[in-house]
């Protein structure tokens, strides 16, 4: 895969998921907006990432923040070609116990973020001539767990807001797809894990939930976001693509 000189954001760049997306998008000569909410984490993978990336301070889940986003990206490479929505949290509950502000506060992150993200940059999509958005989703948007009631449903959003959108903009030459991880070790996990008191049962409860026995990891997600980003892929779009090592077919 080429992406010489595309211009490309992926939000929620500075840990996981996102890091491994940017970095590998920049190795393969993208021009990188880094984009998140933690503005220390962004200049830190800007620098790794080298002179063709630069770091974005942006709430995904505010108007102002994302449209200044847009703004900043296409004062500094004059347009953009790829934008990669992979910002967003988990968290625990039933609908029985979540509190009202909790379920608000996630889905305006995990779910309104994609909305506003791709609201504000897809006029320069359009532009673009080639426009391509990858979502992040997740396995468990198509099989639901247990105790992750508000998480579940916001991705359960994002697949369907795929597909909605993948048709909506066909016309306009620009693919909408979503890539759907399984666990993976990302320092959202190391968190839940140092957080507990045993910590080894933790970690092979999520190593446990796939058929091979470990957690993915955030660089096996980049190279399916990429796809989906690249040429290569130019008959996808409103395709939600599992990477999970089995989880969701067990
Ligand atoms: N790790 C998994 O097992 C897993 C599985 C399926 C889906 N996902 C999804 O993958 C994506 C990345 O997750 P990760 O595991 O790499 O997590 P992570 O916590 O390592 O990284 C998430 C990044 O998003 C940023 N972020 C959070 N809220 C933001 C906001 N409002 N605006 C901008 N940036 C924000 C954080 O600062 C962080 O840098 C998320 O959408 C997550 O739901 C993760």
């Amino acid at each position: 895969m080429d992406f010489t000189n595309q211009r490309v954001i992926v939000t929620g760049a500075g840990s996981g998921i996102g890091k491994a997306t940017a970095l590998k998008f920049a190795q393969l000569g993208a021009l990188v907006a880094i984009a998140d909410v933690n503005g220390d984490a962004a200049k830190e993978v800007a620098e790794l990432a080298g002179s063709n990336a630069f770091a974005v301070v942006v709430d995904v889940s505010n108007s102002a923040d994302v449209q200044a986003m847009a703004a900043a990206v296409v004062q500094r490479l004059g347009g953009i070609d790829v934008l990669c929505n992979n910002a967003g949290f988990g968290s625990l509950g039933t609908v029985a116990d979540i509190e009202e502000s909790d379920w608000d506060r996630l889905m305006s992150v995990n779910l309104k973020g994609v909305f506003l993200c791709s609201k504000y940059c897809l006029p320069e999509l359009i532009k673009s001539g080639d426009g391509r958005i990858v979502n992040t989703s997740s396995y468990t948007a198509a099989v639901g767990i247990q105790n992750r009631a508000a998480y579940v449903a916001s991705k359960g959003g994002v697949s369907a807001l795929t597909r909605a959108m993948a048709l909506d903009h066909i016309d306009e030459g620009v693919r909408v797809n979503a890539v759907a991880p399984g666990t993976i070790n990302s320092p959202y996990f190391d968190k839940i894990v140092n957080q507990s008191t045993n910590s080894q049962a933790v970690l092979d409860e999520l190593n446990g939930r796939a058929p091979m026995h470990r957690m993915g990891r955030p660089e096996e997600i980049a190279e399916a976001i990429l796809w989906l980003a690249s040429k290569e892929s130019s008959f996808a779009t409103g395709s939600v693509l599992t990477v999970d090592g089995g989880t969701s077919t067990w």
